[in-house]
């Protein structure tokens, strides 16, 4: 069986939607299907050359894994452009399985709650089977925490156990999902906290990246 991996963020290969399918796709590797040796091939939509394949290996019979962050509470407009290009299958797609990965920096599944409604009508209005959606809260960072850490281990291992049941059983575990996905909410005293760490470890880290940091406070059209 094969998975295609189409990558939706606009980060490509540096980003941390790469890192998590990366890891389902080993557990995916690690379990052979019922038609021999398991393959993984991944397309990173950011890039003009991949988009243009990815949209013509869509309606191929295989697993197709549609994988992007949270960026604005919606999707990043590839994603969307990725999604107008594969409605041509309408009706074509049958034997494309899909699966979906959507993963947020904010922690609560609230935040990735409207999408599954969205990706589950999507697949069945291509009418392609859907096998389920990966939600994960507090994504930001997940390329840079180490496996085997505290914080890493659990975390990629979680990906892996699907990945390998999802191969064993066309299945995706409804215990690990719910794991990823995160808390309703946070708990009181921790609320206020969110926002200040978030502008501290993300917003200004990318601020920096991008030289900008000591204009954040600037009002150029006022
Ligand atoms: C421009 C931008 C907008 C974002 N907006 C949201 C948002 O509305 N809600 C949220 O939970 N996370 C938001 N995030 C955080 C991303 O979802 C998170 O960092 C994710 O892990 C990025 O994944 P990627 O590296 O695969 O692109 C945003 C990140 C960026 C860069």
């Amino acid at each position: 069986m094969r998975l295609n991996i189409f990558n939706c963020s606009p980060r490509g290969k540096r980003s941390n939607t790469r890192v998590l399918a990366g890891a389902f796709a080993e557990g995916f590797l690690e379990t052979e299907g019922p038609y021999g040796q398991n393959e993984v091939r991944e397309y990173f939509i950011s890039d003009p050359g991949e988009f243009r394949l990815a949209s013509e290996v869509f309606g191929e019979p295989c697993v197709a894994l549609i994988a992007f962050p949270i960026y604005v509470d919606a999707m990043p407009a590839i994603a969307k452009s990725f999604i107008e290009e594969i409605a041509a299958y309408k009706g074509r797609c049958s034997s494309t399985r899909m699966l979906f990965l959507i993963q947020s920096g904010f922690p609560e599944e609230t935040h990735t709650r409207p999408m599954k409604a969205y990706l589950e009508k999507l697949a069945k209005r291509l009418g392609a089977p859907c096998d389920g959606v990966i939600r994960m809260g507090g994504g930001e960072g997940a390329r840079d925490r180490v496996r085997g850490s505290k914080s890493g281990g659990k975390m990629f291992e979680r990906y892996r156990m699907l990945g390998r049941g999802y191969a064993a059983n066309a299945v995706l575990d409804e215990a690990i999902l719910a794991k990823l996905a995160g808390p309703k909410r946070l708990p009181a005293l921790l609320a206020p906290l969110v926002l200040p760490l978030a502008n501290f470890f993300f917003w200004d880290r990318e601020l920096k990246r991008n030289d900008a940091f000591g204009k954040r406070f600037d009002k150029p059209l006022e």
